[in-house]
């Protein structure tokens, strides 16, 4: 039969580290690949306490519908955490997603029409331009360096596109790189955004997974018009697999994501929410991130420290404040895909994600993203010492 398809789905096609990472799924390889966080600390013993208290007690309201913005318990709940980190906010301004992801798609079928431009960072999360791309917007891209997306090329790229309509950013420790917006460029971005007319979608999985130095202000809380969409996820501060997460923005705006909410999938898991809500009543989760935190400081010491004693001198890392990743760049004319089919996973039994990938518009070829959250202390030194191995033969 020939399905006659929407022109959409020209823009959905399956991603090349859809196949890249089959090829690391199995159990000998090492994967440094995906952003999945460590398992071993979920919050396993109160998570099914709180699913017993929700269905024993309350199971005729935890398993029944409800309104689509999500249980007001917890909007309440996450408006009260919002407004410790500078975002002053009511249940009303908060609405429950299916995940950060869930905000990313629900932004875009908001704002953008065929050919509207969306600015990125570049590089920048695949899984937005997954979210993006059946919307058939165009990409402008600006410049990140340590200090996240240079203020100087952004205003360029707004004098020569005009009309962008929607601009993503990860600002506090961004995936693929793991830099953070300085405040100043924080700042110079919303007074940027006033003046071209701009929606912000600052997306925030890793906001409160800082391990170092200081917490720098949220966009949302500079922002002066109600022209950002903040964008949390309890994914990596309790466990993805809830797959809960929140945007807050102005009236207007949370108003009409809910309506499309509503259509995409009625609501969130009541049980989930509910469970999530008396997770914040019954424990600690700041204790919980406490928790998390020392975890990833460790193993990014750990993974840091092994690629400077075991990797070429050439080849140049980040080092984060929080979060995930580092963000590996090999010499110029470094084909990471083809060095990761050819030798690492055969050789080197390593996995990564090559960084072509996170590029909206010019892929370039010679990096990677290497996740440190996943694997065991003892893993990351035996992958990273093997990968690090065969680098230096084939670089020198
Ligand atoms: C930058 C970024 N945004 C959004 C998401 C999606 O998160 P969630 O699990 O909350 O949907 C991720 C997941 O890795 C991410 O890295």
């Amino acid at each position: 039969m020939n399905v006659q398809f929407a022109r959409r789905m020209e823009n959905v096609q399956p991603s090349a580290i859809r196949e890249l990472l089959r090829l690391g799924a199995d159990p000998s390889i090492i994967s440094f690949g995906g952003g999945y966080p460590d398992a071993s600390i979920f919050p396993l013993e109160q998570l099914n306490a709180v699913y017993e208290e929700a269905i024993a007690r309350n199971g005729q309201i935890s398993l029944q519908y409800t309104v689509s913005n999500g249980i007001p318990k917890l909007r309440e709940q996450i408006a009260q955490r919002m407004g410790r980190d500078g975002m002053a906010c009511t249940a009303e301004d908060v609405l429950i997603l299916q995940g950060a992801q869930q905000g990313l798609d629900l932004t875009a079928k908001l704002l953008i029409d065929r050919g509207d431009i969306i600015i990125t960072e570049n590089p920048t999360f695949l899984g937005a331009l997954i979210a993006f791309n059946p919307y058939e917007p165009r990409y402008a891209t600006v410049r990140i360096d340590e200090n996240g997306m240079d203020m100087e090329d952004l205003e360029r790229v707004l004098l020569a596109t005009k009309n962008a309509k929607l601009l993503y950013t990860v600002p506090d420790f961004q995936n693929p790189t793991g830099v953070t917006m300085s405040e100043e460029r924080r700042r110079r971005l919303i007074e940027l955004a006033n003046r071209f007319n701009l929606i912000i979608l600052e997306d925030t999985p890793y906001r409160e997974i800082r391990y170092q130095g200081k917490s720098l202000p949220t966009l949302k809380s500079l922002d002066t018009e109600g022209r950002v969409i903040f964008v949390g996820s309890f994914s990596k501060i309790l466990a993805p697999g809830l797959r809960l997460g929140w945007a807050v923005a102005s009236p207007g705006i949370i108003q009409k994501l809910g309506l499309l909410k509503l259509a995409v999938d009625t609501q969130c898991s009541t049980l989930n929410m509910t469970a999530v809500s008396l997770f914040l009543e019954r424990f600690d989760i700041e204790q919980h991130i406490r928790l998390i935190r020392q975890t990833y400081l460790r193993k990014k010491e750990l993974m840091l420290a092994t690629i400077r004693q075991t990797f070429p001198q050439d080849i140049r890392f980040t080092d984060p404040s929080g979060g995930l990743f580092t963000w590996l760049t090999f010499p110029d004319g470094f084909d990471a895909a083809k060095f990761m089919l050819e030798q690492s996973l055969p050789k080197a039994k390593v996995a990564y994600v090559p960084g072509a990938t996170f590029f909206p518009l010019k892929q370039e070829t010679n990096h990677a993203r290497v996740s440190y959250s996943t694997q065991q202390d003892e893993i990351i030194v035996k992958g990273i010492t093997a990968l690090g191995q065969l680098l230096k033969s084939e670089l020198h």
